[in-house]
């Protein structure tokens, strides 16, 4: 079987670590799962319900549903700000998540990182997964991928000075291509 994931950073910053985070799943990813890494969530507008039909989507914003439609995996990497996600994201989340009824951002099996502060993004890790699994999504958060002052060991083109971290990035890997394996042969409830 193969899978396609959408890798997504949840930091604008050059230097991020949350994108090298994006960049390891990209090289360390198994065969079975193919991932693309998204640059459009910055050129979304901020979340506006008057824009928020299929007669008025901004392109950006098709573009951005569109990658997440047709994904079936998500690879979230991001740091927290403020005890909260970035603004980045969650107005990306948003766009995902409406209109009711023709939401994008269910059915999929979300990987879940976080490279932060010195509590490693706990309180981000903790709020996404609540939002995520109440959208109807698998999420798959073993093993943590909870780096406490991660920038100052992981490089924003995926390379990273503690072998350690690129263990967990390839044990959370196999994890969500076990994830994806398990959806797709579950047979639904009648
Ligand atoms: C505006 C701002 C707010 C932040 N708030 C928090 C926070 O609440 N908790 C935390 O652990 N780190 C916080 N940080 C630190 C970042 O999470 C940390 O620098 C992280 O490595 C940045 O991710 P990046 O390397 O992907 O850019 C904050 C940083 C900024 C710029």
């Amino acid at each position: 079987m193969a899978f396609t994931m959408l890798a997504i950073s949840g930091s604008l910053r050059s230097e991020s670590s949350n994108t090298g985070l994006v960049e390891m799943a990209r090289r360390l990813a198994p065969e079975t799962v193919t991932v693309k890494v998204d640059v459009s969530i910055s050129a979304l507008p901020f979340y506006n319900p008057d824009l928020d039909t299929s007669e008025t989507w901004p392109d950006a914003v098709r573009l951005w549903r569109d990658e997440v439609q047709r994904a079936d995996a998500l690879w979230i990497a991001t740091p927290e700000y403020s005890g909260g996600p970035t603004a980045v994201l969650k107005n990306a989340i948003d766009w995902v998540s409406r209109p009711m009824g023709q939401q994008v951002l269910t059915g999929k099996v979300i990987s879940l990182a976080a490279s932060a502060g010195g509590g490693g993004g706990a309180r981000i890790l903790d709020y996404l997964t609540g939002v995520l699994s109440f959208f109807g999504n698998t999420l798959v958060i073993e093993p943590s991928l909870s780096f406490a002052l991660g920038a100052q060991r992981i490089s924003a083109d995926g390379t990273c000075t503690d072998p350690e971290i690129e263990a967990l990035v390839i044990a959370r890997l196999a994890a969500v291509d076990a994830a994806l394996h398990s959806a797709a042969t579950s047979v639904p409830h009648s």
